[in-house]
């Protein structure tokens, strides 16, 4: 099974052993509360690394958790996660405590997201980004991995993540994983477990809404919308936080939309106390 790392020395000593085989180094960052999306970036970074090391780091940032946020009731299930890394053959757990991670408090020093922050989840969620691409800025520095994976569940921070590795040279390859669904449509989450039997199946709106707009998609932008709209409408218990429709780095669409245009829709709702999200790919004309 794996070997579990819990500081960063203990993690600098498996990695400088597994580095000498010169393979590549995958990265996988998670919080934890792992599921089926959580194992098929495993099996992604596994693809890219062949025999080199693949790392599941777990912690759950505080950094990224407003107030009024769920920090302190996030599922913590660390035995059943090294399990599901034993099943996929993950090298290395990263499961360090929170003084390990910001040994000085707070940090002085953290990622600016810039105005594609400003969107989406960053409009009732600030500082989101901030504690997300601080936090994976220095996983890459303790890892140094060759390879990351992330989910396109969490499209505005893969866009991010991608756009930080650019924008800093961080010389790492940002990987964006295709999100894993129940056989519903309702994409897999840590917060699932949050939702109870009636919210369970209200929840499955969100990915309802989404697949509205793309089977009207071939009409244009405004047309999917309203199709995306009308599904919100007949949907119980949906209390909407955003829906809109960008391009595919979350810009925005030119007011005329030539056929074969790619875009994402995006949606954030609110079922009972609990926030979900979700996006897909969409296809105009
Ligand atoms: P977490 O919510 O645990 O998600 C870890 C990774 O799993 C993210 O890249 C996320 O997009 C991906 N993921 C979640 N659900 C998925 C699904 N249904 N299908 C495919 N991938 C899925 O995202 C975070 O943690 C944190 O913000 C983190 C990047 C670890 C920084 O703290």
């Amino acid at each position: 099974g794996p070997v579990l790392a819990h500081t960063r020395e203990e993690l600098a000593t498996l990695l400088s052993e597994a580095r000498r085989s010169g393979l590549p180094v995958g990265l996988v960052p998670t919080m934890g509360a792992l599921h089926e999306g959580h194992a098929s970036l495993v099996r992604v970074a596994r693809d890219r690394v062949g025999e080199g090391p693949v790392v599941v780091s777990v912690f759950v940032n505080p950094l990224q958790f407003g107030a009024g946020e769920d920090l302190d009731r996030y599922p913590r299930t660390l035995d059943d996660d090294v399990e599901l890394c034993r099943r996929e053959g993950v090298d290395i757990v990263f499961a360090p405590s929170v003084d390990e991670v910001y040994p000085g408090g707070e940090p002085q020093v953290t990622v600016e997201p810039g105005p594609l922050a400003l969107l989406l989840e960053g409009r009732t969620r600030p500082g989101h980004f901030r504690g997300v691409l601080t936090v994976v800025a220095k996983l890459f520095g303790l890892v140094r991995p060759d390879v990351a994976v992330f989910g396109q569940k969490d499209y505005q921070q893969l866009t991010l993540i991608r756009r930080m590795a650019l924008d800093l040279n961080l010389a790492v390859e940002v990987v964006g994983a295709e999100t894993q669904r129940e056989p519903d449509g309702l994409a897999l989450s840590s917060r699932n477990r949050y939702l109870d039997d009636e919210q369970r199946h209200q929840a499955v709106a969100l990915s309802l809404v989404l697949h509205a707009a793309r089977d009207a998609a071939q009409y244009g932008v405004e047309v999917a919308l309203d199709a995306a709209r009308a599904e919100v409408r007949s949907s119980i218990g949906l209390d909407l936080d955003y829906l809109e429709i960008t391009d595919p780095d979350l810009g925005p669409l030119p007011a005329a939309v030539p056929d074969g245009t790619e875009g994402r829709i995006l949606v954030a709702a609110r079922i009972g106390g609990t926030r979900l999200i979700d996006n897909m790919p969409i296809t105009f004309g």
